[in-house]
């Protein structure tokens, strides 16, 4: 029921183009991790996704045209790191730099991705990682969305002063 309930409210681009990833067991596993504040890696991806695609609707008032399904699955596997980042025993006090190519290696082991998908999972923190710039118009789009979620998300986490 619940289930049914988060799927109804899951916007139909994600559903349609993101199956394969959200019904993936491993993919289930990121509820179970926190990113910022109270949400989890795996509803971080999904606002990712969700703002990735309102940037797209704007973008083609400019006649740009992206890849929406690859933007929408890179936009879900862009954090696929699977690990509790908060946790200090695992001293992953440089999770900001390496965390993109362990997102990568995971995403590379479950599904097939193709060159634009790795791109936009590799290079989503730029440029704090500065020697992997996104290279597609896809990735430019993720990597903004990331920021302004990230941004919203922590803030809700501070109380108002
Ligand atoms: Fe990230
Ligand atoms: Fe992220």
């Amino acid at each position: 029921m619940k289930r049914k309930k988060e799927r109804q409210n899951l916007h139909p681009k994600i559903q349609n183009y993101g199956r394969e990833i959200l019904d993936h067991s491993s993919y289930k596993d990121m509820k179970n991790f926190k990113q910022h504040g109270n949400v989890s890696v795996h509803d971080h991806c999904l606002r990712v996704a969700e703002t990735s695609l309102r940037i797209n609707e704007k973008l083609k008032k400019l006649r740009m045209h992206l890849n929406e399904r690859e933007m929408v699955r890179g936009a879900l596997l862009h954090d696929y790191f699977l690990y509790d980042w908060h946790d200090k025993k695992n001293r992953l006090k440089l999770h900001g730099f390496y965390h993109p190519g362990h997102a990568l290696k995971n995403a590379e082991r479950d599904f097939d991705l193709t060159k634009r998908e790795k791109n936009i999972i590799k290079t989503h923190m730029f440029p704090l990682t500065i020697t992997k710039i996104p290279t597609h118009r896809e990735s430019w789009v993720v990597s903004i969305a990331d920021k302004w979620c990230s941004l919203v998300e922590t803030l809700k986490m501070r109380k108002p002063s």
